[in-house]
């Protein structure tokens, strides 16, 4: 089946969903998402969107916050364009119908979190993701010009130089699961935003959606990638057995939370003279040090010499889930973990959101935009999906950049039979997964990525066979996607010989700025090579 759209979206969260509303003004949007509309990795931020809404406030603050952590490879036009951009769209936002906490006196309570001079960060209750979603979810389902199909998991990006036309993307084959029938999807302009790959490692803050999709997709389409190896950890996740990925939030050292060993005492202010508010990094590898240390399972955050009614208020659903597992953070430190939770790298993009193929644009954690840089400022990205989606979709009603499909082939399934060996994907999964996270995690070495480069070979081969003699499934295609991510995360990792934000070896434990003080741009075919931009 073939449907032709005018703007293809894929992806349901706040990056795709700004996009559609705003494009929706001037166009037909057609969304897919591989779930429910609401599976999202916005859905579970807890923390907020930090914006400068405060008179006390600056832009300028908030700009310097955000280079200084990005371990000097953000870009300082596009932070100080988002930076100044984004109270607007947080407004509109607003308009739209997101409620965020307020004070006593009616004002928006701002919160503070690692990284942050000032108090800025604006939240729901520790559920602000789930309150933004819904809020464009709500939006997005009566707008006359917007369809969003659930259940649709793209394929691939249909670049069509394969098949003889211009080298540009136009549009998608797109699984839809319930018939298992693949359909082409010709677009105008096709716009990733699927998200992020969380699930390529074994411990995660993020939701079972973020496979790599987009990133994957955009990469065997020839698209130019950077900065893969920079996957931020998230110093605190609840450690459970039965808990899965439950993040704890910054917010809760924002509000006073210390990090403590097993034996009571903070271990902080051994690491960072900003203590439990040291950047994310920072924090995520003193944790590491300090079980790999004494073999202990976790660390503690403590909350006890808090108010415990303000507590339970204020991070209700983080209480609720230590409920359910018999820790009352009132009354106990709760034990916690570093976990994967954001893709700093990804599509090359411009200030607009276009990629290097022209007819593909990307917007929000599928990019490398330049405004994370080597290290991404706690509650900067819900800002970077609002502002992009609005930009690509201004962008693209002012110019006449729209593609034409041409003739593009439908999928062919060829000799392709049902899998009976499904097998072969659970065994590659958790293999993955776990050496991603023994080697090519918080802390790296040379010797521990080459490991890991000698497994991925291995498994990509296995994965490419099963591909093209299968019909496909989500699994298989998550599978194929997490597998293309971990590669280029280790190739960008083997290539950076240097310390630097997320990225951290100890072969090589400083940074060098004159070798290595720009982005690790790759594309497919091609090793990954440092470049300024
Ligand atoms: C958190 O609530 O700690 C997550 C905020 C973020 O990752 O930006």
């Amino acid at each position: 089946m073939r449907t032709e759209c005018e703007y293809l979206v894929i992806g349901s969260g706040i990056a795709g969903l700004s996009f559609a509303l705003r494009a929706a003004e001037h166009g037909r949007v057609t969304i897919v998402t591989k779930r429910s509309r609401t599976d999202s990795a916005t859905n579970w931020a807890q923390g907020g969107i930090a914006a400068v809404l405060d008179p006390d406030d600056t832009t300028d603050a908030h700009v310097s916050d955000t280079l200084g952590t990005g371990g000097g490879l953000s870009h300082e036009k596009v932070v100080e364009m988002v930076i100044t951009e984004g109270p607007k769209r947080v407004l509109e936002l607003m308009e739209l119908g997101a409620e965020f906490s307020k004070n006593e006196a009616g004002e928006l309570d701002l919160t503070m979190e690692g990284g942050h001079s000032a108090r800025r960060v604006i939240h729901a209750g520790d559920i602000t993701g789930r309150e933004v979603q819904r809020a464009l979810v709500a939006a997005a389902n009566e707008h006359p010009q917007i369809t969003i199909h659930e259940e649709h998991m793209a394929v691939d990006l249909i670049e069509t130089s394969r098949f003889g036309g211009p080298r540009q993307v136009s549009g998608a084959y797109v699984l839809h699961e319930t018939t298992g029938e693949v359909h082409t999807l010709t677009a105008g302009a096709t716009i990733l935003a699927a998200g992020g790959a969380g699930k390529v490692y074994l411990y995660t803050s993020n939701p079972d959606v973020a496979t790599g999709d987009g990133v994957a997709m955009a990469y065997r389409a020839g698209a130019e990638l950077a900065n893969m190896e920079f996957f931020q950890f998230h110093p605190t996740s609840l450690y459970h057995p039965k808990a899965g990925s439950f993040l704890i939030s910054e917010a809760l050292r924002g509000e006073g939370g210390i990090l403590r060993r097993a034996d009571g005492t903070a271990f902080m202010a051994s690491h960072h003279e900003q203590k439990d508010l040291a950047p994310r990094d920072v924090v995520a590898r003193a944790i590491d040090y300090e079980m790999k240390r004494s073999g202990a399972d976790s660390v503690f955050l403590d909350m006890t010499h808090e108010n415990g009614e303000f507590l339970a208020k204020r991070f209700s659903n983080i209480h609720a889930r230590c409920m359910k597992y018999g820790i009352d953070m009132r009354t106990e430190p709760i034990p916690v973990v570093p976990a994967a939770h954001y893709m700093c790298g990804g599509v090359v993009v411009d200030q607009d959101g276009r990629s290097s193929l022209p007819g593909l644009w990307a917007i929000g954690e599928v990019t490398c935009s330049g405004l994370h840089g080597a290290n991404r400022l706690a509650s900067n990205s819900l800002l970077e999906g609002l502002v992009y989606g609005y930009r690509a979709a201004n962008a693209l009603a002012a110019g006449n950049e729209l593609v034409s499909a041409g003739s593009v082939p439908e999928w062919d399934v060829g000799s392709a039979i049902a899998s009976n060996e499904e097998v072969v994907v659970s065994q590659n999964w958790d293999e993955l997964r776990r050496f991603m996270w023994n080697y090519v995690g918080i802390v790296r070495t040379d010797k521990r990525l080459r490991r890991a480069a000698r497994r991925i070979a291995l498994l990509q081969e296995e994965i490419r066979e099963y591909y093209w003699s299968h019909l496909v499934n989500r699994d298989m295609l998550e599978l194929r996607n997490i597998a293309d991510v971990a590669e280029l995360i280790i190739m960008c990792a083997l290539s950076r010989k240097e310390s630097r934000g997320l990225h951290y070896t100890l072969d090589y434990p400083d940074v060098d700025a004159t070798r290595f003080g720009a982005d690790t741009v790759i594309t497919r075919g091609a090793p990954p090579h440092v470049r300024g931009r």
